[in-house]
Formats: structure tokens, sequence, C-alpha cells
């Protein structure tokens, strides 16, 4: 093989990776670089530069330069008339000082870069045309040997030429698709704001109809959210779950008012149709599309309960979603928390209490301790926000001297669900 071919053949795999690791984004200035400095290599030239040609502007922005005059920055004007005249030229290369018959906007465009292309020393230049558009432009100046390029010459300086500009077209295209996925995301948060602020409004109206439990609907979505991240939930699904607690009682909307709020025990008549309440959020849910999963299913079943005796179906256990079952626990803690007309709020020794009573028959295991866990950080002052005491108000300023019987609750809880899972 003679040397040159074997040359050539070199610089082409050379270029095929870079043209790779051109798209690839990395540095892609050095990329164009090193490609440029590759081509001139092949044909011994000892000075060139490539330039892009944005579809927006008719100013050229230089990428790499190699061996020009310095200051030289190969930044000219190319007009929409010129950018045609390269894409229409046959030949693909343009010699800069013969009179080969050009088309006359680019016979004009090459007589007003005359005394700047001779300065430069530059002889050809060669437009880099990608899927019918200019992509830019590579200048090159002549051979070192000082013979005149020939037909071969021309060949490869247009192949390489070719395989550069795929390079950079590719990179610009991976340039807008980023951009456009930043904007999306952008797009996305903007979206998921506006939904967070729907939806406390949504809470401030179930509220609002329920005059003993101001504020309900968004305690409990934050107890949900504190549990969920107790969890270890991905922090998109402690979102989801704080939207869950905020929305889990949208179904009262439809409920009569007198009913809510009556200042006594409501009769059978009247408790079943307050019970109507989960199903009645699982119909106003579920038509919306949540950016969470089981929003609507947390409406429903958050008075469920794991012994088969909670509503409106009567799930058990492992039937009820985790989401409906973090929802009931905070649901249960604020009604425990908080005054009704016909119930006195409990003290903090007896929360702890019902939440042993019940755990097991009402509560499951696993969500009553990342309750007691994450409240009793609160408690001993290991978390920097008082998310809790916040919520519960000054009547359990208190509740950090019974710190000591959530740490036994926590205990007896490890314990039962660690036989549990060596049971099953
Ligand atoms: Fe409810």
């Amino acid at each position: 093989m003679e040397p040159n071919t074997q040359k050539l053949i070199h610089s082409f795999g050379a270029l095929a990776d870079l043209g790779q690791e051109i798209a690839d984004t990395g540095d892609f200035i050095e990329m164009v670089r090193t490609s440029l400095h590759l081509l001139l290599g092949t044909l011994a030239i000892r000075r060139g530069a490539v330039v892009e040609c944005p579809s927006h502007l008719d100013q050229t922005n230089p990428l790499a330069l190699w061996g020009l005059g310095e200051g030289y920055e190969a930044r000219f004007s190319v007009d929409d008339e010129t950018k045609a005249a390269f894409l229409a030229c046959e030949t693909g290369a343009v010699a800069v000082h013969t009179s080969a018959a050009h088309e006359p906007s680019l016979v004009s465009f090459l007589a007003a870069h005359e005394a700047e292309y001779r300065e430069q020393l530059i002889e050809l230049i060669v437009p880099m045309i990608v899927r019918g558009d200019l992509t830019g432009l590579v200048l090159l100046g002549g051979k070192a040997s000082g013979e005149p390029f020939n037909a071969d010459d021309i060949e490869v300086i247009r192949s390489m030429v070719r395989h550069i500009g795929v390079g950079i077209h590719t990179h610009r295209l991976l340039a807008e698709v980023k951009q456009q996925a930043e904007e999306n995301r952008r797009l996305y948060f903007d979206l998921r704001a506006i939904y967070r602020d729907t939806v406390r409004a949504f809470a401030a109206a179930i509220d609002i109809k329920d005059k003993y439990t101001q504020g309900h609907s968004d305690r409990v979505g934050k107890y949900s959210e504190i549990i969920a991240r107790e969890l270890g939930f991905a922090e998109e699904a402690v979102e989801g779950m704080a939207i869950a607690g905020y929305l889990h009682d949208v179904g009262k909307l439809v409920v009569e008012r007198d009913i809510i709020n009556a200042p006594y025990r409501i009769d059978a008549k009247q408790s079943s149709e307050l019970n109507r309440h989960p199903g009645a959020g699982f119909e106003i849910l579920s038509p919306i599309n949540h950016p969470y999963a089981d929003i609507p299913l947390s409406a429903k079943y958050h008075h469920e309960r794991m012994d088969g005796r909670g509503y409106p179906d009567g799930l058990t256990d492992t039937q009820i979603p985790l989401g409906a079952k973090i929802v009931t626990v905070a649901d249960s803690f604020d009604a425990m928390t908080t005054d009704r007309p016909y119930k006195k709020r409990r003290t903090f020794d007896e929360v702890v209490h019902d939440l042993r009573r019940n755990t097991g028959t009402q509560f499951d295991p696993v969500i009553v301790s990342a309750f007691c866990r994450a409240l009793l950080k609160e408690l001993n002052g290991e978390t920097r926000e008082r998310k809790f005491l916040k919520m519960l108000g000054k009547n359990y300023l208190d509740a950090r001297k019974d710190a000591p019987l959530l740490v036994q609750l926590l205990s007896e809880l490890d314990a039962t669900t660690q036989s549990a899972a060596a049971g099953g």
C-alpha cells in the first residue's frame, strides 16, 4: 500500500471517531479543531479555518483556526444569496483566486474578500453541506509543496469536510434537543406549581365547609408528607402524598353541610350519608390527570381498616393501597389532636395510647412506626424545622415530656414488625 494511501486511511479512521465525539458535545470546539488539524495534516496544508454559518444569521461563527494571521478571525458576512450560491456550487470547492464561472453572487462575494484571502493565503473555500443546508465553510490555504490541488485532493477534502459538517450538524441538533428538554422541564415545574396551588385552594374550600375542623386537610397533607419522607419515598412521591392528604376529604363537598357540622353525634342515616365522602372523593378526583399516582385511591380508601371493618369496601391489610394507609394515620392523628363538637382533643399520652391500641386493627404498624419516628425526631430536637409542633399548636407545647412513651411504642412496633417479617 502506498504510504500516502495509508496515511489517508489513518486520517479517515481518526476522523470517524471524531465525528462521534463532535456530536457528543464534550469539548466541541476542541474536537472541531482536531478535525481541522487532521484535514490539514492529511494533505500537508499549512493553514485553514472552520466556520459555522448559522441559519438565522448572515455572519459566520468561527469554530477553529489554524496557521492564519494573528488577529484574523474568519468572521465575515454571508447573505442568503451567497449561501444559496455555495449550496449550488457543483465542484463542491471554490478556488478563491481563479476566474471560474461562478454564480454572480459568489463572484461578488469573492471579489469583496479578495484582499483578505490573499493576505491570509487562503486558496480554497469548501462549503459544508448537510441535509441540503449550508452548515458552514472550511477555508484552506495551499499545499505546503506549492503544487496545486488535483482532483483527488479535492475529493479527499470534500469527504473530510462533509464528515466534519455532519459532526457539527449533529452537535447542533443535540444542543437544540437539550434546550427543548430544558424548556419542557421548566414548563413541567411551572405546571406542577400551578397544580399544587390549585390543590391547596381546593383543600381550603373543603375545610371551609366544615367549620369545626379548620385547616384539617392542610394538616393531613403535611402529616402525610412527613410520613412519606420518613418511609424513604422519593421526593416526587413525597409530594404526591402531600397532595393525597390535602385532597382526601374532597368528597365532603357533596355531603350536606348540616351533617358535616352537626354539633352532636350524628345518627345512623346521617352517618351513612357522611360515609359517602370517600367514594364521592374518588369520583371527583378520578377524571383528573394527576401528576402523581394513587391520589384518587388514597381518597377512596382513607377510612378502610387493616382488619376489614372500615368502609367503603371493607378491604383488609394488603388490599389497602399504601397511600391510603398513610392518609389514614395522618387523618386520625389530626382528629385526635383537634377539638370536635362532640369530642375533645386527646392529651399527648392519650394520643400515643390510641395509636398503640389501634395499630394492627385500624392502622398499619409500618406507617405508625414511621409516623412515631418522625415525631420523636422532632421532639428530640433532631430536625431543623418544627413541623409537628407548629401544626399541633399551643395545646401540645409540653409534648416533649411524653417522648419516652413514643420510644416505648416504637420498640413495641419494631418487635411486632420484625416478628411479622420473620413469620411471613
Ligand atoms: Fe375522611
